[in-house]
């Protein structure tokens, strides 16, 4: 079958990404390459990603990772039918690194650029791993961004919740960093609680039971710091227990969160939601993982989660939304803009 060759480009946060993927007649994908850099050893000493160093880095070695990309999928640039940068949402240097890059190679060899929205990437990245169709219901959770969204199909959603203070992975960040664990958080904090004991510290249930499907993480993050005050200073074992008390509040309250999803998404769909699907960082959390899976269960819902290295910000994901817009005829101009802010 005829294959669609694409590279997509990701420079939206703190991982510099590009990647090559194909996407046949059938519409059907498969990653030829994927390279990801994370900046973290830049950022690490200031405690949190600094746009400044953040866009600097892109652009030291955007170029270089491109070169790669395209090695190890042993293609030339001839054969790149389109190319796809994430135009936003996210820190503006680096979204301008990005798509000036990509306009540039969709200028000199004249093949389309897609500029794509970041969530709508993390959103159809299913489609690419699991080859799934919409209509699906999706949590996405990242370290930015909190949403529940009906997928009707590209470019086509319903948001049925989202956060009303802190994003999931900034609660999981925020936890990390008053507690001394290394950032990003969300990898150390799991790996905390997995040691820890969830009793010790039981923690509000944000959200339980209200009628619309929305989240709030801020109250959350106050309890840890009151309880690691009350038991300063913290032994490694107070900082475990606290992780898992942390971690439990956010499962139950993530649970019972798309749990109303699932309803709001019946009523729209006139039926049960067959497909429920987690994406974005924080996705890469294995007990978050099992709580959805479970819940998926008891709704007689198949569950679908992209492959850790597909959760977290990559080029493959870019690439993927980049070919499902191009098959649909949604290609940007070459005066297409960046927007640090770009709600689904
Ligand atoms: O999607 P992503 O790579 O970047 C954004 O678009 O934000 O998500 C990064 C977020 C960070 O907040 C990070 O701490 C969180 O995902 N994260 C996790 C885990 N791995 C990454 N949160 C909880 N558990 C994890 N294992
Ligand atoms: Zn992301």
């Amino acid at each position: 079958a005829h294959e669609t060759i694409i590279l997509g480009i990701e420079t939206s946060c703190d991982e510099t990404a590009a990647a090559v993927v194909a996407r046949d007649s059938a519409g059907r994908g498969r990653i030829l390459s994927s390279i990801v850099r994370s900046q973290w050893d830049s950022h690490r000493p200031f405690g949190g990603v600094v746009p400044e160093i953040a866009a600097r880095a892109h652009a030291e070695c955007l170029d270089e990772l491109i070169r790669d990309a395209m090695a190890e999928a042993g293609i030339g640039f001839e054969r790149i039918d389109a190319v796809s940068a994430a135009a936003g949402p996210g820190l503006i240097g680096g979204l301008i690194v990005g798509v000036v890059t990509a306009k540039t190679i969709a200028l000199v060899r004249g093949i389309p650029l897609v500029a794509v929205n970041h969530l709508e990437a993390h959103a159809l990245t299913v489609g690419l791993t699991d080859g799934l169709d919409p209509p699906y219901l999706l949590l996405l959770v990242s370290g930015g961004h909190t949403q529940l969204l009906l997928v009707h199909g590209v470019d086509h959603y319903t948001r049925l919740g989202t956060t009303i203070d802190d994003a999931l992975g900034e609660a999981f960040d925020k936890t990390a960093k008053l507690l001394g664990l290394p950032q990003p958080g969300g990898p150390s904090v799991e790996k905390a609680a997995k040691q820890g004991d969830a009793s010790r510290f039981v923690m509000p249930r944000p959200m339980l039971g209200r009628e619309e499907a929305h989240f709030s993480f801020a109250g959350l993050k106050t309890a840890v710091r009151q309880r690691a005050l009350q038991h300063a200073p913290l032994s490694d074992n107070d900082v475990n227990d606290l992780c898992a008390g942390f971690e439990a509040a956010v499962l139950a309250s993530v649970a019972d969160r798309c749990g109303r999803a699932f309803d709001l998404a019946a009523e729209m769909l006139g039926e049960p939601v067959a497909d429920f699907v987690v994406a974005g960082g924080v996705a890469a959390n294995q007990a978050l993982r099992q709580t959805l899976r479970d819940l998926a269960e008891s709704r007689g819902s198949r569950f679908h989660v992209p492959p850790v290295e597909l959760c977290g910000d990559n080029a493959a994901m870019i690439a993927w939304a980049g070919a499902e817009r191009l098959a649909r005829g949604l290609v940007s101009p070459l005066d297409a803009k960046v927007h640090p802010r770009w709600p689904l």
